[in-house]
């Protein structure tokens, strides 16, 4: 290796500042450690309370064998880890904050490439995000979903069985106590969600971004296979930082394409939309939302995978995983270079789906066209999304009355009053919910349903809101309508009993109001109190709107690794 190492401008020589940092960092490691060998740091988001990255110690542990074995000097440093389940008011909050940190501890310490271990929803977004703006060879190892859950025959899947579950209970079709026993039932091991949520479509788009080997999307936690794929990451990330292959060079337009037609491919997470979109103006590249609807709109439906099928993460790795499905598309996918050196489209085994009940072909997929559509129109100037691979086909074009809750405080306080006026036919609003006035975007779009409708047997409403969803939900939900309400949007201007129309096919919502009616309203924002202080202070300032990607404005683009000046 040479003396131009990155990390050579604080180990190199015999000055006094190289003296300090050597001299803390030996304990055991040897004088050959700092002659100029790559220093790789290991982004770790193990922790106790993302239980869905328990296992990435482990994980850690053989990429330093592989870095070690390469000529390299393997260095963990935990980063801020975003448990999906647990953090209040919901983790989307904390997404560039962890992506901030992960930017700054990179930029700010002597490494010489980069090792994202991601695995639960919004930690692989936030590693990929904060490592791309430092832009150092980079390469991204995901954890895995994991095995199957089943409950009395059935594949019980993470987040879509919860859905599915309470959803019997509120209709009163289930005892409590059955909903209990069903907890462990569905979490059976190590590993993220085992449905196409956000967790699993990540780690798809991670790989069909070209950010990790091929092979890593979907490989179970608990799988040998994946400690295989760890240690060869430990020796190629050395091998890139030889070669100076960075993000700038993998995470172009092209790349991102191939990451929208996967997502469509696979049927999933609508919150891939706000990622890619952050992912997008964080390294420069022209790519709006349109460009997703567009991309993934020819795509057929490949994967039947809960949430948009039946299902789940497990079945899909035996039946070939994200290689089968990647085989199907490939005339349609980009040549875009991936972590390996080599483009996307050649690193496809070309073997075929092992279980077409699982992945389907290019020529009998489930669907022809997928793909997340992209509404526009007078209640959504700035766009809105739908899955429509998980609502239901007859009401993509519905015309029905607005009932509207104002926040989410509304919304519990009165879906289960049975004198709420609320048809199955009716559109449920719900506002208040978007970056800036939740805070944070959370994932109550899917609202559960009124039990009278439930009673009736209806399990489908159409719901819109400025809200997200969870990537294991389903259902005709409109989501990320922008503007949001706290910064304006038409959302606000929304009374009940006002008439909406829904027109996937031909990409519209809109308020059947006119134009003066709405002039004279005044609109209701349904957001929180503001805060004065503290981390809130700045995201609530700070946060763009949804068709942006929902991120911080003063953290797009990229700032390079230099740093001027010295500590000492
Ligand atoms: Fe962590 Fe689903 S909650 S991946
Ligand atoms: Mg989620």
């Amino acid at each position: 290796m040479s003396g131009t190492a990155r990390s050579q401008q604080w180990y190199a020589g015999d000055s006094r500042d190289a003296f300090i940092h050597r001299a803390w960092m030996r304990r055991g490691l040897p004088d050959h450690a700092f002659d100029g060998r790559p220093q790789i740091v290991i982004c770790n988001t193990w922790s106790d309370l993302t239980p869905c990255n328990s296992h990435f110690r482990e994980i850690a542990e053989h990429v330093k064998r592989g870095v070690w074995e390469s000529g390299g000097v393997p260095l963990e440093l935990p980063v801020p880890s975003l448990g999906e389940t647990l953090l209040r008011p919901t983790a989307m909050f904390f997404r560039d904050l962890a992506a901030m940190v992960v930017e700054e501890l990179i930029r700010a310490n002597p490494v010489d490439g980069v090792v994202l271990l991601g695995g639960c929803d919004k930690t692989v977004p936030s590693l990929l995000l904060g490592a791309a703006s430092v832009d150092l060879p980079t390469l991204m190892v995901t954890g895995g979903p994991m095995l199957n859950g089943s409950w009395q025959g059935r594949p019980l899947g993470c987040g879509t069985g919860v859905w599915e579950l309470s959803e019997e209970v509120r209709a009163g079709r289930m005892p409590r106590s059955d909903l209990r026993r069903a907890e462990s039932a569905m979490i059976r091991s190590r590993g993220h969600c085992n449905t196409m949520g956000t967790a699993s479509t990540m780690a798809c788009v991670a790989e069909a971004l070209g950010m990790t080997l091929p092979g890593n999307a979907g490989l179970p936690a608990p799988d040998s296979r994946l400690l295989e794929l760890s240690h060869a990451a430990g020796n190629r990330i050395v091998e890139m930082v030889g070669e100076d292959l960075r993000p700038s060079a993998v995470l172009t337009r092209e790349a991102l394409l191939n990451a929208v037609r996967v997502v469509a491919a696979v049927g999933g997470s609508t919150n891939a939309v706000v990622h890619l979109l952050a992912l997008a103006r964080r390294v420069g590249v022209d790519f709006a939302l349109e460009d997703i609807d567009r991309a993934g709109r020819d795509i057929p439906l490949l994967a039947d995978v809960q949430p948009a099928g039946a299902h789940l993460m497990e079945d899909f790795h035996r039946a070939g995983g994200l290689d089968a499905v990647l085989g199907q598309i490939k005339d349609r996918l980009e040549p875009a270079v991936t972590v390996s050196g080599r483009p996307l489209t050649d690193q496809i085994s070309g073997h075929p789906s092992a279980d077409l009940t699982v992945i389907r072909t290019a020529d009998e997929p489930i669907a022809r066209h997928a793909g997340l559509a992209v509404l526009r129109g007078n209640l959504c100037p700035d766009g809105a999304v739908i899955k429509p691979a998980a609502a239901t086909p007859e009401l993509l074009r519905h015309r029905g009355r607005a009932v509207v809750f104002d926040g989410i405080e509304d919304f519990h306080a009165r879906i289960d009053d049975p004198g709420l006026d609320v048809e199955p036919s009716d559109v449920l609003v719900l506002r208040g919910c978007g970056p800036r006035g939740y805070p944070g975007m959370p994932e109550v779009g899917n609202m559960p349903l009124p039990p009278k409708v439930l009673r009736a047997g209806v399990r489908d409403m159409v719901r819109i809101s400025d809200a997200r969803m969870s990537g294991t939900a389903f259902g005709t939900v409109v989501l990320h309508i922008a503007p949001e309400s706290a910064a304006g949007g038409p959302l606000g201007l929304v009374r009940s009993g006002d008439w909406i129309e829904l027109d996937v096919e031909r990409r519209v919502l809109r308020l059947d109001v006119p134009e003066e009616e709405l002039a004279a309203r005044q609109p209701v924002t349904a957001a929180a109190p503001p805060a004065e202080s503290g981390w809130e202070h700045i995201y609530r300032a700070h946060v763009e709107q949804a068709d942006r990607g929902a991120g911080l404005d003063f953290l797009a683009g990229t700032r390079g690794s230099f740093v001027a000046r010295e500590s000492h």
